[in-house]
């Protein structure tokens, strides 16, 4: 055995010994004995604050969980990562997400091509593009200026750019409006045009391969839309394109004068911060898009060079797959107090789930414990009154992760202390529970049980000065560094997706069946019967 496999193994047998003292840990009595623990278990990083002190930890735990960390071999990872190292194996690419974000004077070269000169070549480009949108220079097709932006995209392409817009809503420039289009059912196309002028429009037409079905259909009926009124040669006042593939671009009639191109080491769920951010830098303006970029850039720092203890998506990290791995967590709650977060936990989905949904480790050996959790939420208080009830007296384990910044971009101090005294308040409840009052009245003995909240239930709170592009790009690196990190402990590859190419087989399999075109495959007797149902009833 390996000197590293040996380690792993017994770290990984001392953690599993560890974990079953943790499971019989009262939170509430590990604070009553250690007046130091919001301290001692608490962290700064790029603006962001995190008290990681409701876990079933003490030190012990601390150490052990950053030995076993140390025996995935995380540091030279992390390293081999920023470095450009091929780890996206299967698809033998480098995931260079850090390098869009780092400073321009920071020159980094792979391979005998100097990466960051084509970086900040695109930035500039984007600058120039977004700031003649922003100052009418940029007309439509009959002189006026625009005042819609529609991205269309789908994953990566949609749901990092949506994020953005919306966390930065106060941001945007009044009388501009972003939109997002992503998927293929029609009635998405008819609400997001519904409003909208062709002679005011610019689409975005964003798809890293620009073979995406969705993006496609979307981007053709777009066009037709647009040649209702305009011509053809309108088209590339109105049209625009993000992508990796200029061939595919310039066949599906975009001047690849319009395109702002990325790069295959930019996988798809990490393009945000690549010109696929277009739509953010033309509603927030480019130097609040920079900001985003060096908010990112702090906590990329902060990850390479702190200690792992002190490291924040470390930590992150480790308490997730500590819940996941000996606590049975199968899922975990984002629960952002910001209404202007409300597409994190949408965008994290993605990022979490698609890059660690994996069943094999690097080495295509089955993995036999669990790996991604689901991960799922939205924004308090609103959560409060629909599924925190099965959070505080269901039968799962659900760590949390509350996010919320202190100071709000209006001056309702009122409200914001309502929605803060509500984060807290549910951390404390979910911590403390309530235990059974015998001393209540004959009525308040019958339901005494049902009033019982065990209490004991992990979170995490995350606090923000305030919600600006730069702590945005700091809490987005954050959770994908600390998604990063556990694909490492599960020795997972966190940067390709082929769990999602089989359905788009079939999908294009069927598509023929359902307009008459053929009918010479053969499906399962379910599959096969919603078909020809489909088909009966269709008009
Ligand atoms: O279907 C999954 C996926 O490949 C994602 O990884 C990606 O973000 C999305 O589709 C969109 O892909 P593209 O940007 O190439 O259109």
């Amino acid at each position: 055995m390996s000197d590293s496999i040996s380690n792993k193994t017994a770290s990984l047998a001392a953690l599993s010994s560890h974990a079953s003292l943790a499971r019989a840990w009262q939170l509430p009595t590990l604070f009553a004995q250690d007046k130091q623990r919001f301290h001692d278990f608490s962290l700064e990083a790029a603006g962001l604050f995190l008290d990681y002190s409701k876990n079933h930890i003490d030190a012990t735990t601390v150490s052990l969980l950053t030995e076993f960390a140390h025996s995935c071999r995380l540091e030279q990872r992390r390293d081999a990562m920023f470095k450009g190292e091929p780890v996206n194996a299967t698809e033998q690419r480098p995931a260079l997400h850090t390098l869009l974000r780092a400073p321009a004077e920071q020159r980094f070269e792979l391979d005998g091509e100097v990466l960051s000169n084509d970086v900040q070549q695109v930035l500039d480009r984007m600058g120039q593009l977004s700031q003649r949108v922003r100052s009418g220079e940029w007309l439509g097709f009959t002189g006026k200026v625009i005042t819609d932006v529609v991205n269309i995209g789908i994953g990566g392409s949609d749901l990092g750019p949506a994020m953005a817009c919306a966390a930065l809503r106060p941001f945007i420039k009044p009388g501009l409006r972003a939109h997002f289009l992503s998927n293929v059912d029609g009635h998405a196309i008819d609400a997001v045009l519904a409003d909208l002028s062709p002679e005011t429009t610019l689409f975005i037409v964003a798809s890293k391969s620009f073979t995406t079905q969705e993006t496609l259909i979307n981007a053709r009926v777009a066009r037709e839309w647009f040649l209702n009124k305009g011509k053809t040669a309108d088209l590339a006042k109105h049209f625009v394109a993000v992508s990796t593939n200029a061939k595919a671009v310039a066949e599906f009639g975009i001047d690849t004068a319009n395109m702002l191109p990325f790069w295959d080491w930019v996988g798809g769920r990490y393009s945000v911060w690549s010109a696929i951010g277009l739509s953010v830098a033309i509603a927030v303006g480019m130097d609040n898009f920079r900001a985003f970029l060096a908010g990112a850039h702090a906590m990329d720092t902060h990850f390479r060079k702190s200690p792992l203890e002190q490291n924040m998506p470390v930590m992150l990290g480790l308490l997730g797959w500590w819940y996941r791995q000996y606590f049975g967590s199968a899922s975990h709650l984002i629960a952002p107090y910001h209404e202007d977060l409300r597409l994190f936990p949408v965008h994290l989905q993605q990022v979490d789930m698609e890059s660690n949904g994996k069943r094999v480790t690097n080495a295509g050996i089955p993995i036999t414990s669990p790996t991604a959790p689901v991960i799922w939420g939205s924004t308090g208080t609103n959560g409060q009154h629909a599924y925190f009830q099965m959070l505080h007296q269901g039968t799962d384990l659900v760590p949390v992760d509350f996010i919320a910044a202190i100071n709000p971009s209006h001056d309702r101090a009122n409200q914001q202390h309502t929605l803060l005294a509500n984060c807290f308040a549910q951390a404390e409840a979910l911590m403390v529970g309530h235990q059974k009052d015998e001393r209540s009245g004959h009525e308040g003995e019958a339901l005494a049980e049902f009033r019982v909240l065990p209490g004991n239930r992990p979170s995490n709170t995350l606090l923000m000065d305030k919600l600006t592009p730069t702590s945005l790009g700091a809490l987005l690196a954050l959770y994908e560094h600390k998604t990063f990190v556990q694909g490492v402990l599960w020795d997972i590859n966190s940067f390709d997706q082929w769990g999602v190419e089989r359905g788009k087989t079939l999908a294009a399999r069927i598509l023929p069946e359902l307009e008459g075109k053929t009918s010479s495959h053969t499906h399962d007797g379910s599959t096969a019967g919603l078909i020809a149902r489909t088909l009966q009833k269709k008009r």
